[in-house]
């Protein structure tokens, strides 16, 4: 299959659709200044992944994986939305049928105007019970202040238990009912974005194929290659923040 590079036919091809779905990854956010994970300087490689981002770690070592979310949720808001998060919420509003599929945590959309956005890794502003189904936001810096040892780590009000960081981890199931709603919008799509993912987790290859299938057409829009560059239709190598409101333009035009 030929793959074409160009932003031009992508923006025709969006102009005369109705049903548009994208599904974004950490590159939506790096020019925001938030680490993406396995590029260079990525948080892969300055951590341990068992750590901090797999249920084992948070057994072995509640308070590490503590500091390493409450951390990354004050620098979230210490940070601002780029122009592609701006130009996606724009996108929103333009096409009949829209829905954002993100594997980011933070939310930085949400601040940008998004509203159809289902968030498939979870949400760093939340906090979950690390044993039933209790959750809720928390200010997560705040209790860092005072976070000295294990005892400090705030309980669950239903069941005691220790509370944990709204974040899906490796080898845990996706929020309910999340991979379901993106794969039937990707099945009737006439467009799938995929904009700053390596690809390589969460079921980025499924929803492509199954936008092909159904005859929509595959757009990626990365500065470098990724493990799913083979199966677009077409890519635009370039920073989101660049390309997304440049496609906006051309849509709206
Ligand atoms: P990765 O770090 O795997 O990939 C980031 C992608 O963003 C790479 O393909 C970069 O080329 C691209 N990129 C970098 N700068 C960009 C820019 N300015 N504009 C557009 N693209 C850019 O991050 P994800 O694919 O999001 O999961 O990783 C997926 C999941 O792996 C994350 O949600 C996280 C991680 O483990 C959990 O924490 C559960």
């Amino acid at each position: 299959m030929t793959i074409v590079h160009s932003l031009e036919r992508s923006a025709e091809v969006l102009k005369y659709s109705k049903s548009v779905i994208v599904f974004a990854g950490a590159g939506l956010s790096a020019e925001s200044g938030l680490p993406t994970f396995r590029d260079q300087g990525g948080l892969w490689e300055g951590h341990r992944v068992e750590d901090v981002a797999e249920p084992g770690g948070f057994t072995r070592d509640p308070l590490l994986v503590w500091r390493f979310y409450a951390e990354r949720q004050t620098r979230q808001l210490q940070v601002q939305p780029n122009a592609g998060h701006f130009a996606l919420a724009q996108m929103e509003t333009h096409f009949p049928d829209f829905l954002l599929v993100t594997q980011n945590v933070d939310n930085l959309s949400e601040r940008a105007g998004s509203q159809k956005i289902v968030k498939i890794h979870g949400d760093l502003m939340e906090v979950w019970c690390s044993l039933c189904s209790w959750k809720s936001r928390l200010d997560m810096p705040v209790v860092l202040e005072s976070l000295r040892s294990v005892d400090d780590i705030p309980r669950c009000p239903k069941c005691a238990e220790l509370v944990r960081p709204g974040v899906v981890w490796f080898g845990e199931m996706l929020p309910p009912g999340t991979i379901d709603v993106s794969l039937s919008t990707a099945a009737k799509a006439d467009v799938l974005l995929i904009v700053g993912t390596s690809g390589l987790v969460s079921g980025g290859y499924g929803l492509a194929e199954t936008t092909k299938a159904s005859g929509g057409t595959v757009v990626e829009i990365n500065p470098a290659e990724t493990y799913l560059s083979g199966i677009v239709d077409i890519c635009i190598r370039s920073a989101s923040s660049v390309a997304l409101p440049k496609l906006l333009a051309l849509i709206v035009s």
